[in-house]
């Protein structure tokens, strides 16, 4: 069979959509991890210093892909492998953001616009310094700041967080435990729904994290959010587009799927013809950056925490 060309990018698509079904792992579906890949490969930018972005799939070298925040996003990384192997055209931060958007759709979401010409690092050194990514366990104070940092509005934020109707957290990467809505391989605007209109405890797991729970009698479920999913609700801002969500699904959907699409665009920079300027990756660009692994791979199996970084890891998932 002759490989697909350069720029086949249906092509590409055809392949995450055939991965995405999997009985053995997580609730059956590769999904919800490939978007989280997306934004965690996007949600490191700095609009202040115009740095970090999903340019770069930083996520290869062990200073991003390692940091505790990013758990558990070795596997999305390996499942990627093959689609990368069929494709060897393609760079890892036009994957790493393509897959995201195709998983959205999939799942029920938003047509997501996307467009291509990200380049990879050709080494570390350009690397977002840790500690930027959303931390689960602040309030609203540093949800805003987290995405504020990245340039977005006070409702772009809040229709993003809505892909928490998406899975769940899962203790060996988080510390979280549970599902925040019943149906987790479907996108929807339950997220919201719940969020309003359940009543959340506090409960603390038996790891001494602290996060808030809501215990569905009739159906045996327990149900939970974050404390920084409650945050959307203690801040009066974002509350108000909480509600607004939970009632609207087509302006959620609208919203969230222009606010995706500019996630997936923070730090590049696009000439009128939409090719990306930015020339951080001048040095050899996709050609000679490194592959960060090798065979196709099995989550649980290669790419697994590195050594140097377990003790730090630990130390992380402590403060939790
Ligand atoms: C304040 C912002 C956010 C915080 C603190 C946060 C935190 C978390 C945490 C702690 C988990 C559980 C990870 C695990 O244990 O496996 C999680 C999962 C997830 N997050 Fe977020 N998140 C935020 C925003 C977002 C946004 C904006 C998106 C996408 C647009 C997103 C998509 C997801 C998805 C899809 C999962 C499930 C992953 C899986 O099941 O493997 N999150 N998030």
């Amino acid at each position: 069979m002759t490989p697909p060309a350069p720029g086949d990018y249906t092509s590409v698509r055809a392949a995450i959509l055939a991965l995405l079904a999997r009985p053995e792992y997580d609730d059956g579906s590769v999904g919800p991890v490939l978007v989280r890949l997306a934004w965690h490969s996007a949600s490191s930018y700095d609009a202040s210093t115009n740095t970090g972005g999903s340019n770069g799939a930083g996520m290869r070298y062990e200073a991003e892909g390692g940091d505790p925040a990013n758990a558990g996003l070795q596997h999305a990384r390996v499942f990627l492998e093959p689609v990368k192997a069929a494709h060897p055209w393609l760079t890892y931060a036009d994957l790493w953001t393509l897959v995201g958007c195709v998983a959205i759709e999939a799942l029920g979401g938003p047509a997501v616009a996307w467009l291509p010409g990200r380049t990879d690092y050709v080494d570390d050194t350009r690397l977002p310094p840790r500690g930027g990514l959303p931390d689960a366990s602040q309030g609203a104070a540093h949800v805003r700041a987290v995405l504020v940092r990245m340039g977005l509005s006070d409702h772009k934020a809040v229709a993003l967080c809505g892909a928490h109707s998406l899975r769940r957290c899962h203790g060996k990467r988080s510390g979280f435990e549970g599902k925040w809505v019943y149906n987790p391989t479907r996108f929807g605007n339950q997220y919201f729904r719940l969020l309003a209109r359940f009543e959340w405890a506090p409960k603390t797991l038996g790891s001494g994290v602290r996060q808030f729970v809501h215990v569905d009698e009739e159906l045996r479920k327990e149900l939970m959010m974050l404390p920084s999913d409650m945050a959307l609700l203690a801040d009066e801002r974002f509350k108000e587009w909480v509600v607004r969500y939970a009632e609207d699904k087509e302006l959620f959907y609208a919203d969230f799927a222009k606010a995706f699409a500019k996630l997936m665009e923070l730090g590049l920079r696009r000439g009128e013809d939409g090719k990306v300027l930015n020339e951080d990756n001048q040095k050899g660009g996709y050609a000679s950056a490194p592959k960060k692994l090798d065979g196709l791979g099995l989550p649980g199996v290669a790419n697994e925490e590195a050594e140097p970084l377990r003790e730090e890891n630990e130390k992380f998932r402590a403060r939790l």
